[in-house]
Formats: C-alpha cells, sequence, structure tokens
C-alpha cells in the first residue's frame, strides 16, 4: 500500500452469505443445457432417456423406452419417460429425483452416458424453477412393489422433499396412460417443464432419431404433444459388450483426486496404496515409483505431504507402466452401426469401422466411424454429422468439436466426394462415436469433445478407411453407369443396324443380326460385371 493511504476498516465477512442450490442454478442453468425453453426440452429428455439407457445395459436388458409430451399451456410441456430398466428402491427414489450430485457413476471409472450425478435432479430442478411443480416417479423393482414418490427439491438443503410416497399397482388406472408395454420393471418420471417442442435439427425427435442410430438395440416410442407417435424399433437383439469398472491409472489422474483417494484407502503402505488403487502397478513398477520420487515405499498414505504426492505423480509419468487396460470400453461395432444407420436413413450404401481402443493420458478410449451414403438420404449441399460420445448424440457445438476438425482434415476428393471449403459434400451422413471412461468434453455441458491431438488422429484414420470404402463403392458406380449408357446407346443401333448390315452384304436376316449384335452388347457391356 502507498504511503499514506489508509485502508478502511472492513467488517470481516460481512457481504458474504451462504449460496442455495436454487440461486446456484438459477444463475448456471445453461452450463446444464437448460438456456432456452427449445433446448431445455432436449436436455430433460436426454438426461432421462440416458440414464434409462445406462440402467438397462447395466443389467443386460434390451432397452424399451418411451417419451410422451404434452402441451399444457403456454409453452409449458408435460414429458412422461417411461424405461423397461431394472427400477429403484423406495431409499433411493427421493434422492435421485430430490438432491443434486447424487449418483451410483460419480466414483466408478466406467463408460457410461451419466457419470456426474446431476442430471435427472438437474431436469427435476429446472421444472420446480420453471412451473413450480413437484415430480412424480413410478418405480418397480422385479418381484417388489411399484413405488409412487411425488418429490420436490428443498433448495436451501439440497434435500428431497417427499410430497407422496405410496404403493400402487402398475396394472391399475393409478398408474397412468399408455399401457403398451408391460411394465414389470423400470422406472418412469413425469416433469412440467416451461418447453418449447419443434421440429428440426434441435429437437426431441431428432435428438431420440440419433440415439436410435447408435443404440439399435433399444425401442425408442415418441408421442409428440399432437398424438403422432414415432416407433424407432429395435433391430438387434444384441447388447453391445457391458463395460467394465477399471481402476485409474497413474497417468490419468489428478492430484485432488489421489488426495482423496488417500483419504479413503484402507492401504497401510504407500506401495499397497499404489497397488491396490491404481491399474496396472504392480509391487516393482510400485517400488520404482517411490524410489524415482525418493520416497519409503513402507510409509502410510495419510503421511504423505501434498508435494510429496505430486512427486509420486511425476514419478510415475518416468517409471516405464503398462497402458490401461482397453478391454474395460464397450463400442457399438461395426456391426451394430451399420444396423443403426441402414434402419433410420434407408441408404443405398453403408460402411463402418471400429477402431482398436487407444490411450490418451493414461485414459482408454476407442473411435468408430459410419458412413451412410444415397438412397434416402438428400443431397442437402453439405453432409449431415452424427457425433456421439458413449452412445449419447452430440447436437451442439459442432464447429468446436474434434469430430469436425477430423472430418475437415480428410481428403474426401480421394475417395470421389466432393468438397466445399475442406467438408464432404452429397448425400451423406458421416457418424463418429467416441467411448471412453472419460470423455474430454470441451464444458461441463458436454456438448462437444475436446480437440486432442491423438483423438483426432483416430478418427481421422477411421474417417479415411471407410472414406476408400465409400470411394470404391463410388467409383464402381460411376463405371456401371458409364456402361449401362453404353450398353443403352448400342442397343438401340442394333435396331438399325440389322436391317443395315443385310443390305449392305445382301444377304442374312436383320433380325436375326440384330439378335447377334444384341447378344454382344449384352455380353461385353453387362454392368453388373464390372
Ligand atoms: N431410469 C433409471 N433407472 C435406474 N436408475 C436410475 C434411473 N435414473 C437414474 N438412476 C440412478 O440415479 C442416479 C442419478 O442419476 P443422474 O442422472 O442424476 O446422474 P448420473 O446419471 O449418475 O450422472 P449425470 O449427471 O452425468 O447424468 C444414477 O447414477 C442412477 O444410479
Ligand atoms: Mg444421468
Amino acid at each position: 500500500m502507498p504511503d499514506g493511504m489508509e485502508q478502511e476498516p472492513v467488517e470481516e465477512g460481512s457481504d458474504h452469505r451462504e449460496i442455495s442450490v436454487a440461486e446456484f442454478f438459477e444463475k448456471n442453468k445453461h452450463l446444464l443445457g437448460f438456456e432456452n425453453p427449445q433446448k431445455s426440452i432436449i436436455t430433460v429428455v436426454k438426461e432421462a432417456v440416458d440414464n434409462s439407457l445406462d440402467a438397462c445395459e447395466e443389467d443386460s436388458i434390451l432397452p424399451e423406452v418411451h417419451v410422451l409430451v404434452d402441451e399444457i399451456g403456454n409453452d409449458k410441456c408435460k414429458i412422461e419417460i417411461r424405461d423397461n430398466a431394472i427400477g429403484l428402491d423406495r431409499e433411493t427414489i427421493p434422492k435421485v429425483f430430490g438432491k443434486l450430485l447424487y449418483g451410483s457413476k460419480f466414483h466408478k471409472l466406467q463408460q457410461s452416458r451419466g457419470q456426474q450425478g446431476i442430471g435427472i435432479s438437474a431436469a427435476a430442478m429446472y421444472a420446480q424453477l420453471t412451473t413450480g411443480e413437484p415430480v412424480t416417479v413410478y418405480s418397480k423393482q422385479e418381484g417388489e412393489p411399484c413405488h409412487k414418490f411425488i418429490v420436490k427439491i428443498d433448495t436451501e438443503k439440497n434435500e428431497p422433499e417427499i410430497i407422496e410416497d405410496e404403493i400402487v399397482d402398475p396394472e391399475s388406472d393409478q398408474f397412468p396412460g399408455d399401457k403398451d408395454y408391460y411394465f414389470d420393471h423400470g422406472t418412469s418420471i413425469e416433469l412440467d417443464i416451461e418447453a418449447k417442442y419443434t421440429r428440426g435439427h434441435h429437437s426431441v425427435r431428432n435428438y431420440l432419431k440419433h440415439t436410435a442410430i447408435m443404440n439399435p438395440y433399444a425401442r425408442v416410442v415418441l408421442r409428440e404433444p399432437n398424438g403422432n407417435k414415432i416407433e424407432y424399433p429395435r433391430v438387434s437383439k444384441e447388447l453391445p459388450p457391458k463395460p467394465k469398472e477399471i481402476k485409474p491409472h497413474p497417468n490419468g489422474v489428478e492430484l485432488g483426486v489421489v488426495l482423496r483417494m488417500i483419504d479413503n484407502t484402507d492401504s497401510r503402505t504407500i506401495s499397497s496404496f499404489l497397488q491396490n488403487e491404481f491399474t496396472r502397478v504392480g509391487r516393482t513398477s510400485a517400488e520404482e515409483i517411490c524410489e524415482e520420487a525418493d520416497i519409503d515405499t513402507g510409509r502410510r498414505p495419510n503421511t504423505l505431504e501434498k508435494e510429496e504426492v505430486e512427486q509420486l505423480l511425476n514419478a510415475a509419468e518416468k517409471v516405464k507402466l503398462q497402458s490401461p487396460p482397453t478391454d474395460c470400453l464397450s463400442p457399438a461395432g461395426e456391426d451394430l452401426m451399420l444396423k443403426g444407420l441402414k434402419k433410420e436413413l434407408n441408404p443405398e450404401y453403408t460402411t463402418a469401422v471400429t477402431r482398436k481402443p487407444s490411450v490418451y493420458s493414461g485414459n482408454p478410449y476407442q473411435v468408430e466411424v459410419g458412413l451412410a451414403w444415397g438412397g434416402d438420404i438428400e443431397d442437402e449441399g453439405s453432409y449431415n454429422e452424427l457425433r456421439y460420445a458413449n452412445k449419447v448424440p452430440l447436437l451442439y457445438k459442432k464447429s468446436a468439436c474434434v469430430t469436425t476438425k477430423a472430418v475437415e482434415e480428410v481428403d474426401w476428393s480421394r475417395y470421389n466426394i466432393s468438397q466445399s471449403g475442406g467438408r464432404p459434400k452429397g448425400p451423406l451422413y458421416i457418424s463418429i462415436h467416441i467411448a471412453s471412461v472419460w470423455v474430454p468434453f470441451t464444458s461441463e455441458g458436454k456438448e462437444a469433445v475436446a480437440n486432442y491431438d491423438p483423438i483426432r488422429k483416430e478418427m481421422k484414420l477411421a474417417l479415411q478407411e471407410a472414406g476408400r470404402k465409400l470411394g470404391k463403392y463410388l467409383k464402381r458406380k460411376e463405371r456401371k453407369e458409364i456402361q449401362e449408357k453404353k450398353k443403352r446407346k448400342l442397343t438401340s443401333y442394333a435396331k438399325e443396324m440389322g436391317p443395315a448390315i443385310a443390305q449392305l452384304a445382301e444377304e442374312g436376316d436383320p433380325e436375326e443380326i440384330e439378335n447377334q449384335i444384341q447378344q454382344m452388347v449384352e455380353r461385353d457391356y453387362n454392368p453388373e460385371q464390372l
């Protein structure tokens, strides 16, 4: 402080007060995908459908998800989402829907659609904020009664406030609505929200269509506000491999995470802590890490200073550790990708490529690409991009996404596809999927995947491999068309050449000569033989 200036005494803490969950949500709801009524309805459906699909796959259930939308007034909709997943027990229901940051996936390192334990409670919070209405939940586990809950979030305490808690008969009228599938186990939720139901790229309909393409083993039904029903049928009875939970790799964890792990560990020594809590650390590598960090292997983990933990992490970078296992991932696979594209787009040609798993910064990931061309796909000038992270469609922030950058890096002209501004043109859908236990999104909204070099390169390689196959098909198609043209021309000449040759040679039957020419054309210019 410069001489002569005296600081005003400040009453400590006078401007400080706690911020309630409600206040935080009101100011930051855009971060969670609730910036306007058009986007919010997609976010609500997305959070519920993601959860339904996660819960089905967790228990190897072929998913059945129904999304029912009704307009209930000016810019307000009632949304119901029903699934046939395993259901929730009575104790868990109110917490899942009435408490932000409560979930089963946050503490697991496992590929799943959800992660943070905030998705569906944020949707409930949005409902409460915009219509004042609580969320209604019906949930039934196999052989158990069906529980009905009406829950609000106590926004001061971030705790559920139970308005109704009763057992209902799912077969009776107490469980309202559409009974076109048997509710033996599953969850159904109802939310009243401020919403704008629209069609087009950014719409519930498009979100579900994209979901159906990447999850063709799910049956999804949408009932629009006008009563129109759209079914996205199941075309495969096979679920992708179940993702496996893995432990973190020392090269892929942050300091704060390790400090928390140290607080929670039962391991008595640093060596056993490293071996028990991390993947790919055996006794020898644990000793090597400690030696490199100059820390005694036998010390208790909770005696480590923050700086020492940092030293251990730096040492782990230098010690040669095996990459994390990659069989924990659950890509859709080429077969399912093809099935999904075919059933929803009805193209003339499809191809798919699933790359081998790779690792970035200690995190396993896998990239896959599908291309669909022609048929019912209209040529809208530019190509259409379907972006997915852990089988969840990403509809926003396309230009910030690594997928788009990868598409732009490919020279599509090599594959007989014209380009404009570095992007492919034509009746083309490009679907790109990244499966990972930790998808590096650009922001908490989980809308675009960060442009990491290794990920972009993997995507580019997959696009090139698929592009080559499409290019071959298009080349062959072009040659066929040329051949077809020639054949048509020669066939029409044959009609005139028969009589002309017979007249010139003054012998022969014009019809026979014409037939012979036709046969020659059939033999030598058959496009099917190309
Ligand atoms: N339909 C459902 N069936 C079974 N369990 C569910 C269902 N919906 C939610 N859950 C459970 O409730 C938890 C909280 O869901 P929520 O969407 O809030 O968080 P999340 O899915 O874990 O992560 P994210 O915030 O990324 O969505 C989930 O982890 C899951 O265990
Ligand atoms: Mg979720």
